[in-house]
Parts: structure tokens; sequence; C-alpha cells
């Protein structure tokens, strides 16, 4: 069996600029530079047969890369306690036209997930045991928090092993979205005009 999920992974300045909100809170457990990602589809144990049904169906998933801004700070939280605390994402009807189509490709599987609203949000800790006002100051300190835009590519399958050293994340596919590097090629293509220009500016 093998503990499976679908999502973005983030790029690297991106983890850094998250990692860099790690803030000292007794009870907070900061999921690592290397494990933070933002979550589509929680899929669950699966026999490995079914783990090569929901990759071929996650194959043929249609949707197109977008631009991601990872915004704002949340916690999840239930009766004075803090379970976790997170950064969430500026509007994106690319992402949630994304995560559905995950969603659906599972769902024609038997793995539609719990039907809960998605929340799109990268965890950045869970909290076994936090009150609430001790997040007070964290969250004081970072009101307004904005990371830079990115742009998003493609999503992946991971799989979750489960440790005492906490959760242990692999990629185990990535499938690439629609315009990815083109867009990039495009975007490439804009800045040596612009430099072009810049140039016979200068000349
Ligand atoms: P998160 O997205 O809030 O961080 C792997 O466990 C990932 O799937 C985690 O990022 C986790 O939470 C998310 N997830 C969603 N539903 C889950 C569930 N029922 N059990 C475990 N993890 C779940």
């Amino acid at each position: 069996m093998i503990r499976l999920f679908v999502g973005l992974a983030l790029p690297d300045a991106l983890c850094e600029t998250l990692a860099a909100l790690h803030a000292p809170i007794p009870g907070a457990r900061w999921v690592p530079r290397e494990n933070l990602h933002l979550t589509l589809h929680f899929i669950g144990e699966v026999d490995t047969h079914t783990a090569a049904d929901i990759d071929i169906a996650l194959g043929h998933v249609d949707a197109t890369a977008f631009t991601l801004q990872v915004a704002d700070i949340g916690q999840f939280a239930s009766r004075g306690r803090v379970r976790a605390l997170w950064a969430g994402v500026a509007r994106n009807p690319a992402l949630e036209r994304l995560q559905a189509r995950v969603e659906g490709a599972c769902r024609r599987l038997g793995h539609g997930g719990d039907g809960r609203r998605f929340l799109p949000h990268v965890s950045l800790a869970r909290c076994p045991d936090l009150p609430e006002m001790r997040v007070a100051p964290f969250f004081a300190a970072h009101r307004g928090f904005a990371a830079a835009p990115v742009e998003i590519e493609s999503f992946a399958l991971f799989s979750s092993t489960l440790g005492s050293g906490g959760p242990l994340y692999r990629v185990e596919a990535r499938y690439a979205l629609e315009g990815g590097s083109a867009r990039w090629a495009e975007r490439a293509a804009e800045w040596s005009r612009q430099e072009g220009a810049d140039g016979d500016g200068g000349r």
C-alpha cells in the first residue's frame, strides 16, 4: 500500500520565503522547507494497481499553467486551540479549475475525498497543542504577508511515508500543465525584445 496525495511542488525561492516565516512558537512543529507543498487532493492509502490507475488518470487531466501568489497567513483552529498555521493563496480561478479536474479524475476511480470545500493553502506548521492566544504575535508580525508570484507549470503525485521524524514526501510523478514552457518562451521573447529596445536606446 502507498499513501498518496496530489499537489503542487513549490519553487525553491518560494519555499525559502515561506521557511523564513518559521518562528519559535512553543507547541508549533514547523514543516521543513523540503516538505512545503500545496495539496490539491488527498487520496490516502491505495494499492499499487490503483496507484498506477491514478497516475494514468492524472496524466489525462487537461489544465493550463498559471501564476500562483501565496499571500496571507491563516490558521485552522477549534475550541481555542490552533491545529495548523498556513499561508494562503490569492484568488486563482486556474488553480481552482486544476483542483476540480484532479478531484474529478480521482473521484471517477473511487477516491473523491471527503467532500470538503477546497481551501488552497500551504501548511507552515502543525500544532498538536497550541492555545490560540500564543499565535497572536506571529499574526501581527506577518500581517499583509505576500510572496512574489511564481509560475506553476506542473502538478505532482506525491507519496507520503509516515515516520517518527515526521512525514517524508516524495514526488512519484509530475504532470505538465499546458502552455507552461510556451509561456516562458513568450516571456523570454518579450525580455529579449525589451533588451533590444533598451540597447537601441543606448546607442
Ligand atoms: P495540508 O494540505 O493541510 O497540509 C499529505 O498528508 C498532505 O495532504 C498534507 O499537506 C495534508 O494537509 C493533506 N491532507 C488533506 N486531507 C488529509 C487527510 N485526511 N489526512 C492527511 N492529510 C491530508
